[in-house]
C-alpha cells in the first residue's frame, strides 16, 4: 500500500466540534480543551471563528479567546473568516492564519454564508489578498465535496473548480470537506483524483465528517493518493449548524490510533489526546464519541 510517511493532523474540534452545540460553551472550557489539545503533541488547532454571532452564536467572543491562547513555538491556531470584517477581527488580535470556506454545492453556500459560490469566491478574493498582503497564511475548506444536505450528489469537477480558484487566490492549503459524512471511500478517491488534477495533491487535507460511520475508510483511501493532511475533532464532537442532522468530524483519537498502527508518524500522543476528550465530554456531560477513547479508557 502506498501510504504517507508523516500526517499533519488539523484539530478542528474547538470551532467545528463546538460551533453546532446547543449550550455556548463558556470561553474558559474552551481555552482549557485547547491547552489540553496542545499538550498532546498537536500542531495545528482551529481555535475558533470571526462569523456573525447571529449565525453562530457560540463562536461568539472567539476574540478574547485567541488573546488568551498558550502561544507555543511549533502550534498554529488557524481561525476562521467569512468577509472583511471577520478579517479585520482577526488582524485585531494578531492572528497569524486564517482559513476560508466556500462551497461546491450553490445550497449549501446560500444556507451557510448567504451568497452565491461566485459571490463567495469574489468576496474571498479580497480577503486572501489583504491577508496575505498582512503576512497571514491562509487555509481554503470547500464544503458539500462529496454530497450536499439539499442538493444530494455533488459532481467531482464543481469540487475541482472551487479548489482551484482558492489555491490560485494564494490559500496554501485546500481543506475538502465531506461536510455531511454521506461519501464512501471509491467516491472520495475519484473526488481526490479530480481535484488533484487542478491543485498539487501535496496542498490537500481531508476534512470528513462520520456520520455514516466511513470517515476512516475514506481517509485511508486518499491517503493512498498521497494526502497526507487530515482534519479531525477530539472525540468526534460536533458538525455544521447548516447541514441538519452532519455529525462531528471524524475523531482525533480514531485517527490516531489509525496512524499509529500504520506506524505513521504525527507526533500526537493518544493518551493526552484522550485526556483532551475527556475533558470536554464531561463538561459537555456527553459519552465519549471516540469508540477508541472509550475501549482504552474502560481498560484502565
Ligand atoms: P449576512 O447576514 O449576509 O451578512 O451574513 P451581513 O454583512 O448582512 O451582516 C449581518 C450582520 O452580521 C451585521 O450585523 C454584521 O455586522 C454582522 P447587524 O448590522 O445586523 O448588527 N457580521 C459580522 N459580525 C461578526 N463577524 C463577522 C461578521 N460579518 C457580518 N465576520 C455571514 C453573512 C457570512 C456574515 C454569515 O452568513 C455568517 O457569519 N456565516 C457563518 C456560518 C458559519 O460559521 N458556518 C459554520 C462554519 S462552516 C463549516 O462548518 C464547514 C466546514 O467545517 C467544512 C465542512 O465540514 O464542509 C468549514
Ligand atoms: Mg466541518
Amino acid at each position: 500500500m502506498n501510504l504517507p510517511e508523516r500526517v499533519k493532523i488539523v484539530e478542528v474540534g474547538p470551532r467545528d466540534g463546538l460551533q453546532n452545540e446547543a449550550v455556548t460553551v463558556p470561553v474558559e472550557v474552551r481555552l482549557e480543551l485547547i491547552r489540553l489539545l496542545a499538550d498532546s503533541g498537536l500542531g495545528v488547532i482551529e481555535a475558533g471563528a470571526f462569523v456573525s454571532p447571529k449565525w453562530v452564536p457560540q463562536m461568539a467572543s472567539s476574540d478574547e479567546l485567541f488573546r488568551a491562547l498558550p502561544k507555543r513555538t511549533g502550534i498554529d491556531y488557524p481561525m476562521l473568516v467569512p468577509n472583511q470584517r471577520g478579517l479585520e477581527s482577526a488582524l485585531a488580535c494578531g492572528v497569524q492564519e486564517i482559513a476560508i470556506f466556500a462551497a461546491a454545492s450553490e445550497s449549501f453556500s446560500q444556507r451557510n454564508i448567504n451568497c452565491s459560490i461566485a459571490e463567495s469566491l469574489e468576496r474571498y478574493a479580497g480577503v486572501v489578498e489583504r491577508a496575505l498582503a498582512q503576512g497571514l497564511r491562509v487555509r481554503g475548506y470547500v464544503s458539500c465535496v462529496l454530497g450536499c444536505p439539499y442538493e444530494g450528489r455533488i459532481d467531482a469537477d464543481a469540487v475541482a473548480a472551487v479548489a482551484a480558484r482558492l489555491h490560485a487566490m494564494g490559500c496554501y492549503e485546500i481543506s475538502l470537506g465531506d461536510t455531511i459524512g454521506s461519501g464512501t471511500p471509491l467516491a472520495a478517491a475519484r473526488m481526490v483524483a479530480a481535484v488533484a488534477e487542478r491543485v498539487p495533491v501535496g496542498a490537500l487535507a481531508a476534512h470528513f465528517h462520520d456520520t455514516y460511520g466511513q470517515a476512516l475508510a475514506n481517509l485511508l483511501a486518499v491517503m493512498q493518493q498521497g494526502v497526507a493532511v487530515i482534519d479531525s475533532s477530539v472525540s468526534g464532537l460536533g458538525g455544521c449548524p447548516y447541514a441538519k442532522g452532519a455529525s462531528g468530524n471524524v475523531a482525533t483519537e480514531e485517527v490516531v490510533y489509525m496512524l499509529d498502527g500504520m506506524g505513521i508518524g504525527s507526533g500526537v500522543d493518544l493518551t493526552r489526546l484522550i485526556a483532551a476528550g475527556a475533558y470536554i465530554s464531561d463538561f459537555l456531560s456527553r459519552v465519549n464519541g471516540s469508540r477508541v477513547a472509550r475501549a482504552l479508557m474502560s481498560t484502565d
